[in-house]
């Protein structure tokens, strides 16, 4: 099936669709027979498809079964060709909210998904769905990237806290919040409604759960003072189902130890703490030829993976994650479908040569169910 771009052209970001009834159907019906072929139901697919069809022409729109709304989100994180945690799609938990329509509601389901996804350690990919936009039905926008993750403030003297999160910290400061200033200050949940004013909430204190960084021989390392929040809950994009785009729909799996240790932390326009490292390790840090970036990097990620060990927290090293991965493409190769994938999100950014994903070559289309992001 061809979307209006053309199913081989589907951008990842871009304005969010509004699909006319008949391109709806069209959506509607390659999704439900995709769907229930896949979970072994064909015989429902007419009836489910008249209904649909009843309901567009009534509505404008059509509302997912949870049972579709369950197999599309996994159908989604399979499609998504930037991930490298996909062996785990069918395992994904959705948490259906989808009859919240107040900031505040919408933001005490984000605090249930974080306990229910961090799950003492054990960590849950989940995904919580809030209401679609439709015809008449709001848009509803988380605004974080993330529902944990720390401040960035610029300063006279540079930037304190995570350099990535400027922009939506002074968004934050404009609308009366205040944080401490600190290196890893929790920011609030912005959650707006149609064309409202969007509303702040604090996460409680008591749910933002860190993991301190130290490291299995350097006692040094505790002086660094480094902390990571323990789960990624990606909150800015948008899922598309059969033509419904669900524009609020936090999902998450659990870190790759790379993202922290080898990009959180490590890259210059991030926490840029490489040079420090070297320092500590002995090294002249104005010196290339010692590579002691390469070593540095190293040590940040044994760090990293020794404390959320120690933690009890969930985190894949890069090497697994990618093995994991190879069984996932043997996995869909046996279901007969074929692998789409991003090879240069997909390369850990440390020892990539070491991993099968260099060698290989992936078709970039982009199915749909799948996340987009989102630029309004
Ligand atoms: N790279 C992002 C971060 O470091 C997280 C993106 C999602 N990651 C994941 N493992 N599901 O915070």
């Amino acid at each position: 099936m061809l979307d209006s771009l053309g199913q081989h052209e589907r951008a990842l970001s871009g304005p969010i669709p509004e699909y006319g009834t008949e391109a709806l159907r069209e959506l509607a019906h390659s999704f439900i027979v995709q769907c229930y072929q896949e979970l072994e139901r064909e015989w429902v697919i007419d009836s489910r498809l008249a209904d649909i069809d009843r309901e567009i022409s009534q509505t404008g729109t059509y509302t997912h079964t949870e049972e579709e709304l369950t197999h599309g989100a996994r159908i989604a994180w399979r499609n998504s060709n930037r991930c490298i945690g996909r062996l785990f799609w069918q395992s994904l938990d959705v948490l259906d909210e989808r009859s919240l329509d107040t900031p505040e509601e919408i933001h005490q389901a984000c605090c249930r998904h974080i306990e229910y996804a961090r799950n003492g350690g054990d960590i849950r990919p989940t995904i919580t769905v809030f209401q679609p936009e439709t015809p008449h039905t709001e848009r509803i926008r988380i605004w974080n990237y993330q529902l944990l993750r720390y401040a960035g403030y610029e300063t006279e003297d540079g930037i304190a806290g995570d350099p990535a999160e400027c922009e939506f910290t002074r968004y934050c400061q404009s609308h009366g919040w205040d944080g401490d200033g600190g290196p890893f200050d929790p920011l609030p949940h912005v959650i707006q409604i149609g064309d409202d004013e969007p509303e702040l909430f604090d996460v409680p204190a008591e749910l933002f759960e860190e993991v301190e960084i130290t490291h299995p021989q350097y006692d040094w390392f505790g002086e660094l003072g480094l902390r990571w929040y323990d789960v990624p809950i990606v909150s800015s994009m948008r899922l598309e189902i059969g033509g419904i785009s669900y524009t609020a729909a936090p999902f998450n799996g659990w870190y790759l130890s790379t993202e922290i240790g080898a990009r959180n932390f490590a890259d210059e326009d991030r926490y840029d703490m490489l040079a420090e490292i070297g320092t500590r390790l002995g090294y002249d840090t104005s010196e290339d030829r010692s590579l002691w970036k390469d070593e540095a990097l190293v040590e940040l990620n044994r760090a990293v993976v020794h404390s959320f060990d120690e933690a009890g927290v969930t985190l894949v090293d890069h090497h697994t994650a990618t093995e994991q991965f190879a069984q996932f493409e043997r996995n869909e190769e046996r279901a007969g479908r074929e692998v789409t994938g991003d090879r240069s999100w997909l390369l850990p950014p440390m020892s990539s040569a070491t991993t099968h994903v260099f060698d290989q070559t992936y078709d970039t289309t982009v199915k749909t169910p799948n996340f987009f992001y989102m630029s309004e």
